[in-house]
């Protein structure tokens, strides 16, 4: 029988899964501007961040969206950086030890703020949380009238084949990998659904870009030992004890899909991405 969505058990599981992931993540890919990374200072150019502003970067990880920010505030201006994971923050303290910095570790969905933000940023947060209204309208609340958000978000499954070449051959041969109703990293990928999601927290003046960014994997190996490490982390473990049968029918699907992307060995992935930019009027 397939598990039924936890919120809790889920925050608890991907707090531990971002603190084990991070290191590799920053340095292979945030830091690198690699694949969907290349959206990083596109959704800053979106926030038009002026030097004095005080700006909110939600589920800010590594650091590579705030340290974007940083570059465009002067003294006067205040950055701050929320996120689950402690290891993540770490690496964001260590580029950013400045006063007017701030790294914090908190959850999205619990907001503790008491003034409020020029602009607030989100890049690649949105579909991690279970309540994403919850998150949105305590942002309103703490975004400046007439002050930007600014979100990026993966796209569907078919536009971000490094995600779905090797979790679709998972999830047909373990459909009960994930709980039901758990939240997939295209859960906004659909720009109606983003639009929707934006205008119900009552952010007006909405407008989403989708970007198709390439990405370059290396060989099928390299590609598939990447992704077990950091896309699959959290459930390699349930992969290896259903045995050597089902990970190889697995790994030969996969390989089958990546066919496409292929040339002289190397896989380069398109990676759809969606900015978003809305107002708080
Ligand atoms: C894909 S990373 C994005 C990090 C960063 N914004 C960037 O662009 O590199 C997703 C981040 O969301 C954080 N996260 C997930 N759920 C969260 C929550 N409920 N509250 C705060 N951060 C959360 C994770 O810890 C992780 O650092």
């Amino acid at each position: 029988m397939v598990a039924l969505f936890d919120p809790t058990e889920y925050k608890i599981n991907s707090k531990a899964n971002w603190n084990a992931v991070a290191p590799d993540y920053h340095y292979n890919w945030a830091n690198k501007h690699a694949g969907p990374f290349k959206s990083t200072v596109e959704v800053v150019n979106l926030a038009e961040i002026n030097p004095s502003d005080k700006v909110l970067d939600i589920a800010c990880g590594t650091g590579a969206v705030s340290t974007e920010i940083f570059r465009r505030l002067d003294k006067t201006g205040l950055l701050v950086g929320i996120d689950l994971s402690r290891t993540a923050l770490h690496i964001a303290k260590k580029t950013m030890s400045l006063p007017n910095a701030n790294f914090f570790e908190m959850d999205a969905e619990n907001l503790g703020f008491n003034f409020v933000f020029d602009k607030i940023l989100c890049q690649y947060g949105l579909m991690f949380f279970p309540n994403v209204n919850k998150v949105l309208e305590t942002a309103r609340k703490i975004l400046k009238h007439n002050g930007r958000i600014v979100f990026a978000v993966h796209g569907l499954a078919e536009d971000v084949p490094y995600f779905s070449s090797i979790m679709s051959p998972i999830l047909k041969y373990i459909p009960d990998i994930r709980p039901k109703g758990v939240p997939t990293v295209h859960r906004f990928g659909n720009t109606g659904d983003l639009q929707k999601e934006l205008e119900r927290a009552g952010f007006s003046n909405v407008s989403i870009t989708k970007h198709v960014f390439s990405y370059e994997a290396g060989t099928f190996e390299e590609y598939w030992h990447d992704y077990m490490h950091s896309t699959a982390n959290s459930i390699r473990p349930k992969i290896e004890s259903m045995g050597e049968n089902i990970r190889s029918q697995i790994k030969h699907d996969s390989l089958q899909n990546t066919v496409r992307y292929t040339k002289d060995g190397k896989i380069t992935f398109p990676w759809t991405v969606l900015t978003a930019l809305a107002h708080n009027t």
